[in-house]
């Protein structure tokens, strides 16, 4: 198989962990026969370097000619005092959309050997496997008018908007993973304050009558909050909006250990995907060979699967993950004491090694 993908490094540790997707794949492009060529193209903060756009035309264009997109993060100091329309995540918000990217699955799998990396219990963060599916192209980020109004400039406004098509698509989405996971289905809300919330509650019951194996809980986002730390292992698929989505996935993350063992996958309705980590450009370790590469590389393996159907394929790179993991080797923020400490290059060698030696596979991350 021959796949074309376009890689969009952006910022600070993206740029250093970004490699460990295009290395893995090249590795699994050795071992399994596979040719993936990848095309660079810039967003963020370095587009906005470069010619001043958040989201150059060039890269928008790269993105829709290619199978698939890597990007690794958006985002620093250097460009925070921009106004709201030239800063690098707007280019992120605007590939998401202009991209239709509108269902961000972000799973959340505890690595047996990183038990003790997560500040909860060993007893409550063991065996955790679910499944946060964010709205990821509606809701509060996009909602109009979002705006500093009034002829003081003292009110502010940003608007929760949903049409009922963009609420049932993503339910659609949650439903269907639901059924091919473990059959049960948390939908995340403020049913009890917000309008929106109120029509997103209707839609997930309309919906349920249509998928009767599926086990339905609605719950108020703030229970959802305390509720994903204390008793992780009761749920199995999260849906809910795009917000509550963003802040509940690196909540989520401390389950496993830390914020870079987060991938992530967005998606259209057809197959397109853009894979990168759920966290950011991490600026206060930028430049220093320590960031993790985990959240990226494993967004490789969700590349391979949700968009190129490669199951074997994904599976020898969460598996050789877990080797390495086993084996002993850690970042400086899996808490290491004992183990050895690898720098970014490092990690990503280990793994692209293990992937391309391979050895029994057997799927860890599930559907
Ligand atoms: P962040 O996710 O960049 O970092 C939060 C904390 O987690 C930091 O202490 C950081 O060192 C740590 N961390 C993050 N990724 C890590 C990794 N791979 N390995 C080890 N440690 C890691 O969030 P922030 O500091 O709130 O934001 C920094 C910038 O990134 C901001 O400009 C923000 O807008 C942007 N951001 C971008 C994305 C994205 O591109 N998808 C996501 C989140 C934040
Ligand atoms: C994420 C990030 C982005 C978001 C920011 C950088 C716009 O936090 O991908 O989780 O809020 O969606
Ligand atoms: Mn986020």
């Amino acid at each position: 198989m021959k796949k074309n993908i376009a890689v969009l490094p952006g910022d600070g540790v993206g740029r250093e962990v970004v490699k460990g997707a295009t290395a893995v794949l090249e590795a699994v492009g050795q071992r399994f026969g596979h040719e993936f060529e990848f095309e660079y193209a810039n967003i963020g903060g370095a587009a906005i370097d470069e010619s001043n756009n958040p989201l150059p035309n060039e890269t928008l264009e790269l993105c829709k000619q290619s199978d698939a997109v890597f990007l690794g993060a958006v985002g620093g100091p250097k460009w925070d005092s921009l106004p709201s329309h030239m800063r690098p995540e707007r280019g992120l918000l605007a590939i998401r959309k202009e991209l239709g990217l509108f269902a961000n699955l972000r799973p959340v799998i505890g690595f047996h050997s990183l038990l003790h990396s997560s500040p909860l219990k060993p007893e409550i963060a063991e065996n955790v496997n679910l499944m946060i599916v964010r709205e990821l192209t509606g809701g509060l980020y996009f909602g109009k008018p979002s705006e500093r109004r009034g002829e003081s400039g003292e009110t502010v406004v940003d608007t929760l908007q949903y049409t009922r098509q963009e609420i049932e698509r993503i339910i659609e989405k949650a439903f269907e993973l639901a059924i091919i996971r473990n059959k049960k289905l948390t939908s995340v809300d403020k049913a009890n304050v917000l309008e929106s919330s109120r029509m997103w509650r209707e839609i997930v019951n309309e919906k349920a009558a249509l998928y009767p194996q599926v086990e339905v809980e609605h719950m108020y986002v703030d229970a959802a909050a305390m509720k994903l730390i204390s008793r992780p292992k009761d749920f199995d698929v999260v849906v809910t909006e795009n917000l509550f989505g963003d802040i509940l996935s690196d909540e989520a993350s401390m389950i496993t250990g830390s914020l870079g063992m987060l991938p992530s996958a967005s998606l259209t309705g057809d197959g397109f995907g853009l894979y990168e980590p759920v966290h950011g450009s991490a600026p206060d370790i930028a430049g220093f060979n320590k960031a993790n590469p985990m959240a990226m590389i494993l967004s490789a393996a969700l590349m391979l699967k949700y968009s190129f159907n490669l199951r074997e394929e994904a599976e020898s790179i969460e598996q050789a993950v877990q080797e390495v993991l086993n084996a002993g080797y850690r970042t400086p923020d899996l808490q290491p004491n004992g183990n050895m400490v690898v720098g970014t290059e490092e990690m990503i060698e280990i793994v692209a090694q293990h992937v391309k030696e391979g050895s029994a596979i057997s799927s860890i991350m599930g559907a």
